[in-house]
């Protein structure tokens, strides 16, 4: 790190990496040093659009000694082959979502994070906007009381409609892709999960893309999972690339002893939430001022903040790694037609306002938390 920044590359320029780099290069305390991808085309645009150089392969930006982190946006299938390769070149990285195929593909990257004393981060982040924040805040202060269930909606309609490359969003399905947000979420509130029972199935098997190309689709494009948690929490989430975002079930609602809190996306950090207290009407909760959509490169400022700071990042690869066992545990259920348990745990990330102690020198993300006050 220089003056303070944190100079992060960007490996794979595409459809997300617009967002990326627009909100990574608001934060002064990160430089974009600059990007590739597969595609050269792509990663030329980036680089013209945000600045920095134009590796021409994956080596060659591992070798540029300038480079802090490594900022890993490629499709979902290589992700794992990316990070693993960055942290072995000693660099820090923070993955887009999921952090890797399976669970004991994710655990192995955490402990070759741990094993070379780099940082694992990885989305999703989106704990970290101002209304999830907000009603983490609000649960944590009893605003209904203990929390028993927890509705989460994932209705993310077709990919195909609007994404130039949808195969890879159906290869993993909606659980993988966006069922993750609320997953991240919920166990960030209220701890790791403990067992799953699931049902998964292809409604619409066949889609097209926007080149009038037809693919098939390998993964449930319709899931329904209940989610226990160790703190008694009962979670049902539900993932669709079928059911459009035209649905009215949308969100997380909470449900405790004294009320509800409804928040109305597990994506946008600007969300609506609707308290409902003692049988009272329901009211608006005021979230001034929060980020317009989602501030993607929020994650990776607080990593670069954590490295200064010498404790640990927010957004760790040991809880992404949890949430990826609740993803196999609910495949294996929903195949084999039986509850499954899910048995890893992980560092809670800090809650919205507090500080958590300094960590070891190079102390990565297993560091301490503070509990839930
Ligand atoms: N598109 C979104 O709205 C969105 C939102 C949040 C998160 N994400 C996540 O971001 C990631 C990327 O999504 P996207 O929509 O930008 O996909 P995309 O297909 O548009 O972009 C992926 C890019 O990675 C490149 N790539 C693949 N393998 C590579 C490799 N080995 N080395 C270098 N580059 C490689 C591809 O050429 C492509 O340009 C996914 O994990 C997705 O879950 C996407």
């Amino acid at each position: 790190m220089a003056n303070g920044a944190l100079r992060v590359a960007v490996v794979g320029c595409g459809n997300i990496s617009g967002p990326y780099g627009e909100t990574l290069r608001a934060y002064p305390t990160i430089e974009i040093a600059g990007a590739t991808d597969v595609d050269r085309g792509l990663s030329a645009e980036f680089v013209e659009r945000f600045g920095g150089i134009d590796y021409p392969s994956l080596e060659e930006l591992l070798g540029d000694g300038h480079v802090d982190a490594v900022v890993n946006l490629t499709s979902h299938g290589v992700h794992a082959q990316v990070t693993a390769a960055a942290l072995e070149a000693g660099k820090h990285v923070h993955s887009e979502k999921p952090l890797a195929a399976s669970y004991a593909e994710a655990r192995s990257l955490v402990e070759l994070a741990d094993a070379c004393g780099v940082r694992l981060s990885c989305s999703p982040i989106t704990f970290m906007g101002e209304a999830q924040e907000e009603a983490w805040r609000l649960l944590a202060a009893g605003a209904i009381g203990t929390v028993r269930v927890a509705y989460a909606e994932v209705n993310w309609g077709r990919i195909e409609t609007w994404h130039p490359r949808p195969e890879p969003f159906y290869r993993i399905g909606p659980l993988a892709d966006v069922g993750v947000y609320p997953l991240t979420i919920l166990t960030a509130i209220f701890g790791p999960a403990r067992r799953v029972t699931a049902f998964g199935r292809v409604v619409l098997p066949e889609r097209t893309t926007t080149g009038g190309e037809p693919f098939s689709v390998l993964a449930p494009d319709f899931g329904v999972a209940v989610i226990e948690l160790e703190d008694g929490l009962i979670v049902r989430l539900t993932t669709s690339f079928y059911v459009t975002q035209a649905s009215k079930q949308r969100g997380i609602e909470f449900h405790g002893d004294d009320g509800s809190l409804h928040l109305s996306s597990w994506q946008e950090f600007d969300a609506a939430l609707e308290l409902t207290h003692d049988g009272q009407p329901s009211r608006q909760v005021s979230v001034a001022p929060a980020f317009r959509g989602t501030d993607w490169g929020r994650a990776v400022a607080e990593l670069g903040r954590a490295i200064m700071e010498r404790r640990p990042h927010r957004a760790t690869g040991a809880h992404a790694a949890h949430v990826v066992e609740i993803l196999d545990a609910i495949e294996t259920s929903a195949t084999e037609g039986r509850p499954t348990e899910v048995r890893s745990s992980f560092p809670r990330p800090s809650p919205p306002g507090t500080r958590r102690p300094p960590a070891p020198e190079n102390g990565n993300d297993r560091g301490q938390t503070q509990p839930l006050p």
